[in-house]
């Protein structure tokens, strides 16, 4: 087990089982909440059960996917904790992916003014990315993570045993974001990436450290988002309206998969804003068809993809916000381009074929 400390709490990675164990030994927590869905019910629970027999799990279970991250589903995980008369003591578990860490947070930090709460993360994109960082919250009103807050943890247990049931698009999904974190910050991990041949046989705890080690000490060094943690959005603002476009179509993309199409347009704008060498952007883009495969966006449909781009929250003074990379390890945030060259780098990602 491998334990990386934050300034507030400690992210422990591997097999950490007895040291969970200690921590429950070690706190009197009134009650044990676990919070899951209905996959990590099946997947996960039993392994927590059987790890920690003493205790006495409540589990609260909810139905899996984006769909249910809302406030209907907090009413009923807010209801379950009245009805098991929990209170400030008690502890909550978070046991699944970015959803239940985003949602089971956002309901221990409010209940009764915050209960302590723990993230166990089971999918690779919550055990690299959204277990990390304090970001709590829920969609409302269509917009993704529009109620929420920062709040951190008692703990992030990251176990990648959990990973074995995991279906293997969802496996890629999170893939992406530790694509993306080697190129914003740490050209060797890029190099050890890039040498991947095949995603199947991967030992993913081999990458799980590096990879959450970027997000933790871009965190650290501005944990509300005022700055430089906008670092973290290279791929995103081209990739969120990617991914909103085919939420409406017959085929939606997971989360990485449409931010692997942002990665190959935001690297064109890296080379044509920043100076990124053309190799360098042949051959990221290259790579990334080869992992996600290639889905046209559609000519007609660029003026759309603008206007989810217009509307993204990080935007300023009406300009659309870009976080590029002039060179791999390297991030400049708060980047501007117009709708034109915007639309040349979608054409970049269509000539791809
Ligand atoms: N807080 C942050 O900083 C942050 C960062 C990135 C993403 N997020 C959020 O994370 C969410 C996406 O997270 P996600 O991709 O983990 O999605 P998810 O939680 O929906 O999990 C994906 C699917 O995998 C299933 N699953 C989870 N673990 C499993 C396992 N071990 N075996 C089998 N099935 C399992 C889930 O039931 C679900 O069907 C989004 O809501 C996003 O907004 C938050
Ligand atoms: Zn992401």
């Amino acid at each position: 087990m491998t334990t990386v400390s934050l300034p507030d709490y400690a992210i422990f990675v591997g097999d950490f089982w007895s040291e969970f164990r200690n921590f429950l030994s070690n706190t009197s927590y009134s009650r044990h909440f676990v919070i899951v869905d209905e996959h990590t019910a099946r997947y996960c629970m039993p392994r927590l059960q059987q790890q920690t027999p003493d205790i006495n799990w409540l589990p609260i279970i909810i139905p899996p996917g984006e769909q249910h991250k809302n406030i209907q589903t907090c009413n009923t995980i807010w209801q379950q904790l009245m009805d098991n008369n929990a209170n400030r003591g008690a502890l909550v578990v978070n046991l699944g992916g970015g959803v239940i860490g985003d949602m089971g947070g956002f309901c221990a930090s409010t209940f009764k003014r915050g209960m302590d709460f723990v993230q166990m993360p089971t999918t690779l994109l919550s055990q690299v990315d959204a277990s990390i960082g304090g970001k709590l919250g829920i969609d409302f009103m269509q917009v993704k993570n529009s109620i929420g807050l920062f709040r951190n943890p008692q703990g992030v247990w990251i176990d990648p045993a959990f990973l074995q049931t995991l279906p293997f698009r969802e496996i890629r999904s999170g893939f992406a974001e530790i694509i993306k974190h080697s190129l914003i910050a740490d050209p060797g991990e890029w190099e050890r990436i890039q040498a991947i041949q095949n995603l199947e046989s991967i030992t993913w705890s081999d990458f799980l450290l590096p990879s959450l080690q970027i997000k933790k000490d871009i965190v650290i060094a501005d944990p509300f988002e005022k700055g430089l943690r906008k670092a973290l959005n290279f791929g995103h603002t081209i990739g969120h309206a990617v991914e909103g476009m085919a939420l409406e179509s017959e085929h939606p993309l997971l989360h990485g998969e449409a931010i692997a199409i942002g990665m190959i347009c935001e690297t064109y704008l890296s080379h044509r804003i920043l100076g990124l060498p053309l190799e360098t952007l042949d051959f990221i883009a290259g790579f990334l068809v080869r992992i996600y495969g290639h889905h046209p966006l559609a000519e007609a449909l660029y003026v759309d993809y603008l206007q989810l781009m217009t509307q993204d929250k990080k935007n300023e003074n009406n300009q659309i916000n870009f976080s590029l990379i002039p060179d791999i390890g390297k991030v400049k945030v708060n980047q501007t381009a117009d709708k034109m060259l915007i639309r040349e780098s979608l054409d970049y990602y269509n000539s791809m074929v």
